[in-house]
């Protein structure tokens, strides 16, 4: 360097691995996507609009509602990566809502999404994980985007919150059964992230900037945490540093579901 800076090179722990991220055309998955590219891995990013994902990654178009899309789409990308050792399940879509607000079908098509998709993708995932885990022993993992809903009582969320909290008890579950063949669970609990989901949010609000304040105030560090940190969550779950770290909710949250500050005045 000539001006006195020094820069370093980023961390290459995952040269060498494989990645399919759901969801990863936008926000936390498209963070996330181009961190673990930055740290080495070959990516895919497997969305229903994978228009947005990262430069560098596989793009593979699927719904994660379409059992048969999903088995695809994990084929096509384990083909063209070389095998999977690392699964992120993000995709998820939000509700607003108390329990009367939202019909039966509202109910379906949330749980469908946010955890059954989660479920389908382990399904066509785990026989190539356990490939990875028997040939690289610490290095194949699941990591799933939970929520701060799973565990904090938030107001109009009972659609969204009730998936979440089936996602957390996944974790556990999946973490269990399969922690003898060396493939790690864990999921990463967000507080309220500054992604384009946020921002559909806010257009809905009456008075946007208001209620965006009121988002800032409810997290302790007074901001929302953005994709990057919670991408950065995910990469440290998913990378072989962990590979002690199993059946875990990592929150990435500002400190809202810990901590109990007095108001700012
Ligand atoms: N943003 C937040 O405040 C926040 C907080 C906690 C948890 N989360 C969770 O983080 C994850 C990502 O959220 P985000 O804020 O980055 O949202 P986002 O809307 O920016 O990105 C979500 C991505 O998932 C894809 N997707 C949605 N439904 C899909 C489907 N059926 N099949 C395939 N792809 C689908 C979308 O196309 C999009 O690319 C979600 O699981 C969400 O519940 C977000």
């Amino acid at each position: 360097m000539t001006d006195g800076t020094t820069t370093s090179a980023p961390l290459q722990d995952f040269a060498g691995l494989t990645a399919l991220v759901t969801g990863g055309a936008s926000g936390i998955g498209a963070a996330t996507a181009a961190l673990l590219t930055a740290r080495g891995a070959r990516v895919a990013v497997l969305d229903r609009d994978p228009s947005g994902a990262p430069e560098g990654c596989l793009p593979v178009a699927a719904d994660v509602t379409d059992d048969a899309a999903v088995r695809a789409a994990v084929e096509e990308a384990v083909r063209e990566l070389g095998g999977l050792h690392v699964l992120v399940s993000n995709a998820g879509i939000g509700a607003i809502g108390t329990v009367e607000d939202n019909a039966d079908d509202e109910w379906s098509r949330v749980l469908d999404v946010n955890v059954l998709g989660m479920v389908r993708t382990a399904r066509a995932a785990l026989p190539h994980l356990r490939r990875a885990a028997a040939a690289r022993p610490g290095t194949a993992s699941i990591t799933h985007t939970c929520s701060i809903a799973a565990t904090a009582g938030l107001p109009q969320r009972a659609v969204y919150s009730a998936s979440k909290g089936a996602v957390l008890s996944l974790t556990l579950a999946m973490a269990a059964d399969h922690v003898r063949e060396g493939i790690r669970v864990n999921c990463v609990n967000p507080g309220t992230a500054d992604t384009p989901w946020i921002g559909r949010l806010l257009d809905q609000a009456g008075d946007p900037a208001a209620e965006r304040a009121a988002l800032n105030a409810r997290q302790p560090m007074g901001r929302l945490v953005t994709a990057d940190e919670v991408a950065a969550a995910i990469a440290y779950l998913a990378s072989p540093a962990a590979a002690g770290v199993t059946g875990t909710a990592l929150a990435v949250d500002g400190g809202m579901q810990g901590l109990r500050v007095r108001p700012a005045n």
